[in-house]
C-alpha cells in the first residue's frame, strides 16, 4: 500500500517539470542543506534568508556565529496559521536551558501569551538582552546536494524566540528583522537541522565578497563543494583546529603565535594564557564584527610589523578611521587573488598548517586608491583578545565540525581560483 503511493508520488513528480517541481516541498530525507547569504552593502554585515510560517514569508536574519537563537521580530507583520507556543515546563522549554515563565498583558498575538517559556535574546551589535517568547512554527530550507538538490524540505516545529520589535535597534541592515543563531546549543540552527534530519551537527560558512553575488551557508554532510565537478577544489580544507566554547556561547580557537612574511611577531603570546601545554590567545570567530579587532598590545605590534614588511608603499597620514595603518594603492600591484600584500599567518594550536590572511582578507580600499590594513584596535581591555571578523572571513571556506570540536579552513578560495560566490542555487539535476 505504501509502496503503490510511493511509486505514484514518484511518478507525479517526474512528470512535473523542475520549475514546477521546485514550489514543492517533498518527504525525503536530504543529506545537506543550503542557506543562500548577502552582503549588505551599507553595513558590511552578511544576510540569509528563511522561509517560515503559513503562507510561508521570506525573513532577512542576521548572520550571527554566536547567537544561541534563531530570533525575530514577531510585534510586525507575523500571522502565520502554524504558530505556537509551548507553556514553560514543556519539553521544548527544557530543551532551551534557561528560561521563565512569560506572562504578557498585551492582547494576545505571536510573543505574548501567558505561561509560555521566556528566553533571553541577544542583539550582536548593541548588546541589548531582550526576554522573548519561544515559539514554534515551520520552516523550509533548500536541499543542497544530489538528486533533490535546489527542492526544498519542511521543519514542521521549528524551534525560535520571539522577540520584541526593540530588540532590532537601529545598526541592524535595512529590512534585517532578527538574528540567525548559529551557537552553542541544542536548539540553535545548524543543532536543530542536524536532530531533525539525522545529521552530524555541522555546518559549512563561505561569507562573500560581493554585494551582488550570494555566499552559502552549508549544514549537514561534507565535504562541502563550491564548484561541484572541479576537482581542484571540491575539497579545500587544508588544516583543522579544535574549537572550545566561551562561556556566552561563542566558538573560539586558539592562536599560540602571529607571523607576518613568515617571520614571527615579536609578541609573547604567554602575557594573556599559559597553562600546562603551552602559551596562546583565545580568538573568537565573529560574523557580526565587520573588521578583525585586536587587543591593543597585538594590534600595535602587528600593525607596525605589517607596515615594515610592506615598507616600499607610502604610508597615508593620518590613517582612515577605524584603521591603524593606511598605504598608497598605486604602490601595492594586485590579480585576481587580491592585492599584493605580506601574508599574515596565525598558528594554530594543534594546528598542522597556519590560518593564512592573504591580501583579499587584510587590505580594505577604505577610499579610492587608499588601502588599510583592515584590523582595528579592540582597546586593553576587550572581551575577547583577538576577534577575527567577517571581512577576513569572506571567500574562506569555514567547516563547524560541532560533533568533533573542530574547524576546519580553506584559507582564501582565491588562490584555487573560485570565491563563496560560486555556489549555484538554481541548479537542478
Ligand atoms: C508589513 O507588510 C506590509 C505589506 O506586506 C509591508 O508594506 C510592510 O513593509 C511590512 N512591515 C514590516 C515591518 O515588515
Ligand atoms: C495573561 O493573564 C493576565 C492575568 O490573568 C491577563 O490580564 C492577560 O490578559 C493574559 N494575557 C494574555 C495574552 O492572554
Ligand atoms: C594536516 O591535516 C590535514 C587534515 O586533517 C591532513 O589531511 C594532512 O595530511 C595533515 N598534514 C600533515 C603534514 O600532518
Ligand atoms: C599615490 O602615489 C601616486 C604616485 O606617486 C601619487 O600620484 C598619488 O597622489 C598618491 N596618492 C595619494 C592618495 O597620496
Ligand atoms: C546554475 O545551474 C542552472 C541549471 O543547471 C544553469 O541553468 C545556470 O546557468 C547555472 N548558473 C550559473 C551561474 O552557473
Amino acid at each position: 500500500m505504501t509502496t503503490s503511493i510511493l511509486k505514484l508520488l514518484l511518478l507525479i513528480f517526474s512528470i512535473l517539470s523542475p520549475v514546477v517541481l521546485s514550489k514543492y516541498r517533498l518527504p525525503f530525507q536530504p543529506n545537506a542543506l543550503v542557506l543562500p547569504v548577502t552582503k549588505d552593502t551599507a553595513t558590511a554585515l552578511h544576510v540569509t534568508n528563511i522561509h517560515k510560517g503559513t503562507p510561508l514569508v521570506a525573513t532577512p536574519l542576521l548572520v550571527d556565529l554566536n547567537n544561541k537563537f534563531l530570533w525575530f521580530n514577531c510585534e510586525k507583520n507575523y500571522t502565520s496559521a502554524t504558530y505556537q507556543f509551548p507553556l514553560c515546563h514543556s519539553t521544548q522549554c527544557a530543551r532551551v536551558g534557561n528560561h521563565y515563565c512569560h506572562k504578557c498583558s498585551a492582547p494576545a498575538r505571536p510573543g505574548c501569551h501567558n505561561d509560555t517559556c521566556g528566553v533571553m535574546n541577544t542583539n550582536p551589535l548593541t548588546h541589548w538582552n531582550v526576554l522573548g517568547e519561544l515559539g514554534q512554527d515551520s520552516v523550509s530550507i533548500q536541499v543542497g546536494r544530489g538528486q533533490n538538490s535546489g527542492l526544498y524540505v519542511d521543519v514542521p516545529q521549528f524551534i525560535f524566540s520571539c522577540a520584541p520589535s526593540r530588540l532590532l535597534g537601529e545598526a541592524l541592515p535595512t529590512d534585517v528583522v532578527g538574528v540567525a543563531g548559529l551557537g552553542h546549543n541544542s536548539v540553535s540552527i545548524p543543532h536543530q537541522l542536524a536532530s531533525h534530519f539525522g545529521f552530524r551537527p555541522k555546518f559549512g560558512l563561505c561569507l562573500t565578497s560581493s554585494n551582488t553575488r550570494n555566499g552559502v551557508i552549508f549544514f549537514g554532510k561534507g565535504p562541502y563543494e563550491l564548484d561541484p565537478g572541479m576537482s581542484t577544489v571540491s575539497r579545500p580544507i587544508v588544516g583543522y583546529t579544535p574549537i572550545t566554547i566561551g562561556h556566552r556561547g561563542g566558538y573560539h580557537i586558539q592562536v599560540t603565535a602571529i607571523s607576518i612574511n613568515n617571520k614571527p611577531l615579536p609578541f609573547d603570546m604567554s602575557s594573556f594564557f599559559r597553562n600546562k601545554r603551552g602559551s596562546f590567545v583565545k580568538a573568537l570567530i565573529s560574523t557580526t564584527t565587520p573588521y578583525t579587532s585586536l587587543h591593543h598590545s597585538i594590534f600595535m605590534a602587528t600593525t607596525k610589523f605589517f607596515a615594515d614588511q610592506l615598507s616600499w608603499a607610502p604610508q597615508i597620514q593620518p590613517p582612515i578611521s577605524p584603521f591603524g595603518v593606511c598605504f598608497n594603492s598605486s604602490y601595492i600591484s594586485g590579480s585576481w587573488m587580491g592585492p599584493a600584500a605580506p601574508s599574515i599567518n596565525l598558528v594554530l594550536r594543534n594546528g598542522n598548517v597556519s590560518w593564512t590572511i592573504s591580501g583579499a582578507n587584510s587590505l580594505v580600499l577604505a577610499r579610492p586608491n587608499i588601502y588599510c590594513l583592515g584590523f582595528v584596535d579592540g582597546g586593553i581591555r576587550p572581551r575577547d583578545p583577538i576577534v577575527i571578523g567577517s571581512y577576513q572571513l569572506e571567500n574562506n571556506l569555514l567547516e563547524f565540525d560541532l560533533a568533533r570540536s573542530r574547524l576546519g579552513f580553506s584559507n582564501s578560495l582565491l588562490l584555487k581560483r573560485t570565491s563563496c560566490a560560486t555556489f549555484n542555487f538554481t541548479s537542478t539535476p
